[in-house]
């Protein structure tokens, strides 16, 4: 490692509180329970101040620019795996601090978002073809199944609150769906993915860690279990390129089991948001809701629209593999990266009008699923998922206004998701 590395000496990550050279207390401003409220306006503040900085307490680069996201997310020099993290969770330092959380990150690094290279390829091939045009058309007629089902359940005119009703449920049972799961596990796997999402928010109280400890070993056995008991049968969904990939030797069975825990944490609470989000974004913006209804050939855009203003996620983290210079800073290898992309995405260097709404805006370049080779494996069921949800719902109800205040879940920094959204219905006549 090189000895001109800033996070060597310093405090693993856990206790960053400190400010930087410029005075800004990066940690306390993105967990602040105001910020996680409206964080835009606080990153457009910060944005002003460079799209590069420098977090000298804790040798953790932020970015905010999108022209300097755009380099950072694609160049090879810049990795995910976290073993290249000097300091970072998988580092001897890091082992003697925290042990436990020592032992969290260990457990679940072995996947494809964690390495890079050939690794990265020889994971990620095993899931593309569940993802490919052809797969994803299968996948129609049983997102619109289940979107039907919810929509029946709830009422024709009266009150609802839509991410209980509606938001929640139809991302997990799609997910359910693809792994073969059955809904009597819904639950379960909804408490599972609820303590392992918050590996995403980087700073993880002890409490926060045992628990995703916990919750990781029951869903690892509980695949274990599944793997076991689908030996030998064919099956074609994502359960079945695992055993394969297993059986073939791919995958080794950490790797398998990581992966699969995985992608269904990722996949779950980040197109709740999307279905969610994009819902009050559509009710605050009342116009683009009535030009939504007047041309349904808007949708694809209005999807891309609701992921650049409200991506859920807001940091995206990269490793640097080698000495990288992004818009005059250079960033030394082994250091961490942290891309935000709640001000990259309304970056008005990038974008016209970024805090405005536009369910047509051309050439859409936001960074919600990421970029280069760590790009969003699941970006397409996400995208299907919210076309059907929105054209669905929007062809049930010709009213739908908000029938109180929307609450934001302030308990996690690195996903902004509504907890409720009360809304009034009234359906077509
Ligand atoms: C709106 C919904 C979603 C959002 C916003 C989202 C966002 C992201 C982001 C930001 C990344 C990291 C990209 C990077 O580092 O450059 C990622 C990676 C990933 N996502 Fe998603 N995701 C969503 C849905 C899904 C779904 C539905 C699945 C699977 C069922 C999924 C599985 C994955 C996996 C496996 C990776 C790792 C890919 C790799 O490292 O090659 N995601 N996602």
């Amino acid at each position: 490692m090189a000895e001109d590395c800033p996070t060597e000496g310093t405090e693993p990550i856990t206790d960053i509180q400190a400010k930087d050279g410029s005075g800004i207390d990066w940690w306390s401003i993105l967990s602040d329970r105001d910020f996680l409220k409206n964080p835009y306006p606080e990153l457009h503040r910060l944005q002003e101040l460079g799209p590069v900085h420098f977090d000298s307490s804790n040798g953790i680069y932020f970015i905010l620019g999108h022209k300097a996201f755009a380099r950072v997310s694609k160049s090879s020099a810049m990795g995910r795996d976290t073993r290249n993290w000097a300091g970072g969770w998988n580092s001897d330092d890091y082992r003697q601090y925290d042990p436990v959380g020592f032992k969290l990150f260990s457990e679940f690094q072995p996947q494809m978002i964690n390495s890079d290279g050939e690794e990265h390829r020889r994971m990620r091939k095993v899931y593309e073809p569940a993802f490919r045009a052809q797969a994803m058309s299968r996948m129609v007629p049983l997102i619109e199944e289940q979107a039907t089902r919810l929509l029946a359940a709830m009422p024709d005119n009266g009150e609802v609150d839509f991410i209980d009703a509606f938001a929640a449920p139809l991302p997990l049972r799609v997910l359910c769906e693809l792994f073969d799961v059955p809904e009597s596990l819904d639950e379960t796997i909804s408490r599972w993915s609820a303590s392992l999402i918050r590996i995403g928010d980087i700073l993880m109280t002890p409490e926060q860690k045992l628990e995703a400890q916990e919750a990781l070993a029951e869903f690892k056995d509980f695949l274990r279990g599944q793997l076991k008991e689908r030996e030998g049968r064919s099956q074609d969904n994502l359960m079945g390129l695992a055993i394969q990939a297993h059986k073939d030797g791919t995958l080794d069975e950490e790797e398998t089991l990581t992966n699969l825990v995985s992608m269904l944490v990722a996949g779950h609470e980040t197109t709740v948001t999307l279905i969610g989000n994009g819902m009050l974004l559509l009710l605050r913006h009342r116009q683009e809701l009535a030009r939504l209804r007047g041309d349904g050939s808007l949708m694809r855009t209005a999807i891309e629209e609701f992921l650049r203003m409200e991506p859920g996620g807001n940091m995206i983290l990269r490793v640097a593999r080698e000495d990288f210079e992004v818009e005059g800073t250079m960033i030394p290898k082994g250091a961490p990266v942290i891309g935000l992309i709640g001000a990259i995405n309304r970056d008005p260097a990038r974008f016209e009008r970024p805090d405005e709404l536009d369910v047509g805006r051309p050439a859409n370049a936001q960074f919600t699923f990421g970029g280069g080779a760590h790009f969003c494996i699941g970006a397409p069921l996400a995208r299907l998922e919210a076309q059907i949800a929105f054209s669905s719902v929007l062809e049930k109800y010709a009213h739908i206004e908000l029938a109180g205040e929307p609450e934001w879940r302030l308990d996690r920094m690195n996903a902004r998701g509504l907890g409720h959204l009360p809304l009034r219905l009234r359906k077509a006549a």
